[in-house]
């Protein structure tokens, strides 16, 4: 599966930070906004990524990026030219998709806990898998209704009176099948090609599969200047909880054995001292030791 972070957007509501830099290379805690989705990606097994993002912000990530290397992956990179909707995303990058199913993750989404991902990923044949967040403000978002038998049945993009309290999260998994459904829909009073409109397409087609994610499953959109603290102060919470680090892309590569132990030395060497690159230190000298734990 291939996979693309979707990083453009106006960011408008974290003006005037994003006078500096885009939404998705805001600071979260430790490291930039983008490296969580992306570690979420790695996490599950995607090699070839398509980073989409503004004509402005593009070359950042580049910068950022690179060829991907360090992390043992790929990445295309392609412009949205105007914020026309996510679900644009699969046109642009309809070259880079071809045949092959594809995931999509929003630059701003930050997952964290729970093993409902790892099911969704390796259960994934065709058609198309979305999730369901309970949250307590679903009408900022898509939601989903279920039934008694917890089979989604309706999906409305941002209701003013939601049917349910379930959210659908910034992830989703398609078939091929995504490059035509987008090219055949038609722009949202806003303007824009929605991805609710993607997903009730799938569902009128019974090809749609909805996973609910528990409730210790952490969904954080950093988006607001108030969740954006959140999501600091969350990372924050739980890495100085657990010695651990989330959206730690070289541990994710190394880990799911996309680098070698030798890489990931040599990726380390190169880092300023810091507290990063003692974290990343502490992995390679538990592999050297090996005794890895599962963390
Ligand atoms: P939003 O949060 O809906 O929009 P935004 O980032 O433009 O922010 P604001 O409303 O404050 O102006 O977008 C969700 C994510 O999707 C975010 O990471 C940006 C990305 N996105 C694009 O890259 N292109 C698009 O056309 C849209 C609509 C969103």
């Amino acid at each position: 599966m291939k996979g693309i972070i979707l990083a453009g957007g106006a960011g408008s509501r974290l003006y005037p930070l994003t006078l500096v830099a885009s939404k998705q290379l805001q600071p979260v805690f430790d490291k930039p906004m983008v490296y969580y989705p992306l570690t979420t990606l790695i996490e599950h097994g995607i090699r070839e990524f398509c980073l989409i993002s503004t004509p402005k912000d593009l070359a950042r990530f580049r910068d950022l990026f690179g060829d991907g290397s360090a992390w043992g992956v790929s990445f295309d990179y392609r412009e949205q030219a105007r914020p026309a909707g996510i679900a644009q995303a699969f046109l642009i990058a309809e070259s880079f998709i071809g045949n092959s199913p594809v995931t999509l993750i929003l630059g701003d989404n930050i997952f964290y806990g729970g093993d409902t991902f790892h099911r969704a990923f390796s259960e994934f044949q065709s058609g198309a898998t979305i999730f369901g967040y309970q949250v307590h403000d679903p009408e900022r978002y898509g939601v989903v209704e279920f039934d008694a038998q917890g089979r989604a049945f309706s999906i409305e993009e941002k209701p003013k009176q939601p049917r349910s309290d379930f959210a659908v999260p910034g992830l989703y998994l398609y078939d091929a099948e995504v490059v035509s459904i987008a090219r055949n829909l038609e722009p949202s009073a806003r303007g824009e090609l929605e991805i609710t409109d993607v997903n009730r397409e799938y569902m009128r087609r019974g090809a749609l599969r909805v996973y609910r994610l528990s409730r210790g499953f952490a969904w954080l959109d950093a988006g607001t200047t108030t969740s954006l603290h959140e999501a600091s102060a969350y990372v924050q919470t739980i890495e100085r909880r657990q010695g651990i680090k989330i959206g730690c892309p070289e541990e994710a590569a190394f880990r799911a054995g996309r680098i070698s132990l030798a890489q990931l030395e040599h990726t380390v060497s190169r880092m300023p001292n810091c507290e990063y690159r003692l974290y990343l230190a502490g992995i390679i000298d538990e592999a050297k030791r090996g005794d890895l734990a599962s963390k």
